[in-house]
C-alpha cells in the first residue's frame, strides 16, 4: 500500500486519538473519501465510516474497511449480524468526537434538517452528543445546490449549530460547470483539523501517568486488589499524547486499549510499578499518579496454592512503597507532581493533607460514594486543589473531558517553570 507516500497537509495541532464518525452519502464525489480516510488515519485519528445505502453505489465498503481498520456501518438493523447490536448508534454517539459528512447529498441534508432517522447515518446525526461538532460538506449539481429547499435545509442546519462547508465552483460530474464540487480530500482534512485539532501544548515535555489497580499476590492464584479500571489514567495519557507530550503510561492489569502514541508498561504489583516509575523520575516534566496502588501487600506470597485447612486464616501485610510520595520528595523545581485522592469521608480535609504531605503541585479529589464518580464508571467529578491555594470544581463529565480540563488547569504553570531551576 502506498501509505508512506501520502503527505498530509500540515495541521496547527493534532488529530491524534480523535474519534471521527465519517458519513458518506450517495453522490459521485464519494470516490474521494477513501483518500480522506487515509489522511485521517495517518494523522492518528480513529475513523468509523458510515455509508448511506445509496453511497454503496459509488464506493465499496471493502475499500473503506481496509483503510479505516473498522467495519463500515450502513443499516440500522444489520441483516447478517446474528447477534445484532441494536444500540450501536447510541454507543457511537457517545464515542465520537465529531461527525463529518462528505459528500452530503440533498436527500441527506433534508433528513438531517428535519430529524428523519431511517438509516444509520441519519440516526447517528441525532445520537451524537449535542456539544460535538458536525461538519457537513454538501456536494451536488449546481442547480440542485441552488434549489430553495436545499438552501432552506442548509440554513436550518447552520442555525442548529452545524458547520457547513460550501462546495467549490468548477466542473461537475454532469458535465456542467457550477457550484457543487466536493473539495479535495486535503482541503476536507484541513477543515476537520481546524475544527478538531488539539493544541500541542505539551510538545517537548515528558509526562508519566500511572493508572489502574495493582495486584498483590497472596499465592499463585489469589491476590489483593481494588475496583480501579484505569479509565481516568488512560484518559489522562491519551490527552497528554494528543497535546504532543512524550507520554509514558505505567499501568496495572486492565483490558483498556493503549491510547495512540502512548508508550505503555504493564505491571502487576505496587513494587513493580514503583520500579518502572523510577526509570522516568529523572527525566519527566510531569508525574501524574492516577493509579489505585495497594497500600499493603502480603509479607510473603506463598509459592503453592494455600489450602483451606483451618477455620480462620491470618495474613500479615507489609506496607508498599508510596510512589507519589517518593516522587514528591525527589522532584526538582521544574517538575510537576499531580496526585489523586479518592475519598469516602472528610474528603477535602484528606485531599489537602495529601497535597502537602506528598509535596504535590495539584491534587484531584473524587468521591468514591458519589454517583457517576470514582471507580468503574465513564464519568468523574473532580475538584482540583493546588499548593498555591487554587480550588477548581469541575462539573460531572466524561473521564476523557475531565482529563483535558484537568490538564489544562494543572499544567498552565509548566511554561513558566525553567529547567534551570
Ligand atoms: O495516600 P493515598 O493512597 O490515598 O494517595 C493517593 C495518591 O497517591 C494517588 O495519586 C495514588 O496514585 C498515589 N499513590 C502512589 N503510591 C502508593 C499509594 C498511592 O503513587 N503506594
Amino acid at each position: 500500500m502506498a501509505s508512506d507516500k501520502i503527505t498530509s497537509p500540515s495541521l496547527n495541532g493534532s488529530l491524534n486519538g480523535k474519534r471521527i464518525l465519517l458519513g458518506i452519502s450517495g453522490g459521485i464525489a464519494a470516490y474521494k473519501i477513501p483518500l480522506l480516510v487515509r489522511l485521517l488515519k495517518k494523522s492518528g485519528a480513529d475513523v468509523q465510516v458510515v455509508l448511506t445505502p445509496s453511497a454503496k453505489e459509488f464506493v465499496t465498503p471493502t475499500v473503506l474497511e481496509v483503510l479505516s481498520h473498522r467495519k463500515v456501518l450502513c443499516e440500522i438493523f444489520p441483516k447478517n449480524d446474528a447477534k445484532g447490536d441494536w444500540t450501536a448508534h447510541i454507543h457511537l454517539g457517545e464515542w465520537a468526537d465529531a461527525l463529518v459528512v462528505a459528500p452530503a447529498t440533498a436527500n441527506t441534508l433534508a433528513k438531517f434538517a428535519n430529524g428523519f432517522s431511517d438509516d444509520m447515518l441519519s440516526v447517528l446525526f441525532l445520537a451524537l452528543r449535542p456539544d460535538k461538532p458536525r461538519l457537513i460538506f454538501p456536494s451536488m449539481d449546481g442547480e440542485m445546490f441552488d434549489a430553495p429547499a436545499v438552501r432552506r435545509n442548509l440554513e436550518r442546519l447552520r442555525t442548529d449549530g452545524c458547520i457547513i462547508i460550501e462546495p467549490d465552483y468548477g466542473a461537475l460530474a454532469s458535465g456542467l460547470v457550477g457550484k457543487g464540487r466536493l473539495p479535495e480530500p486535503e482541503t476536507i482534512f484541513t477543515h476537520i483539523g481546524q475544527a478538531l485539532a488539539e493544541p500541542l501544548w505539551l510538545k517537548g515535555k515528558c509526562v508519566v501517568v500511572t493508572a489502574g489497580a495493582t495486584r498483590e499476590r497472596i499465592d499463585p492464584v489469589r491476590f489483593i486488589s481494588n475496583f480501579s479500571t484505569g479509565k481516568m489514567g488512560f484518559a489522562l495519557a491519551e490527552a497528554a499524547a494528543a497535546w504532543g507530550a512524550e507520554t509514558i503510561l505505567i499501568t496495572g492489569k486492565t483490558h483498556l486499549p493503549t491510547p495512540p502514541a502512548v508508550k505503555r508498561f504493564d505491571v502487576e504489583s505496587a513494587e513493580e510499578m514503583f520500579q518502572a516509575c523510577k526509570l522516568y523520575f529523572e527525566r519527566c516534566d510531569v508525574f501524574i499518579a492516577a493509579a489505585a496502588v495497594a497500600d499493603y501487600r502480603p509479607e510473603c506470597a506463598a509459592v503453592q496454592k494455600l489450602k483451606k485447612d483451618s477455620d480462620s486464616f491470618t495474613l500479615t501485610l507489609v506496607k508498599n512503597p508510596d510512589i507519589l510520595l517518593e516522587f514528591g520528595k525527589q522532584k526538582r523545581p521544574h517538575q510537576v507532581a499531580i496526585g489523586f485522592a479518592l475519598e469516602t469521608d472528610r474528603a477535602i480535609e484528606h485531599a489537602q493533607e495529601k497535597l502537602v504531605r506528598k509535596n504535590l503541585d495539584w491534587i484531584a479529589l473524587n468521591c468514591a460514594n458519589e454517583p457517576g464518580s470514582g471507580f468503574e464508571v465513564e464519568t468523574n467529578r473532580l475538584t482540583l486543589f493546588s499548593r498555591t491555594g487554587e480550588v477548581h470544581e469541575l462539573p460531572l463529565m466524561s473521564k476523557r473531558d475531565a482529563a483535558r480540563a484537568m490538564l489544562k488547569l494543572t499544567l498552565s504553570c509548566l511554561d513558566s517553570r525553567s529547567k534551570k531551576n
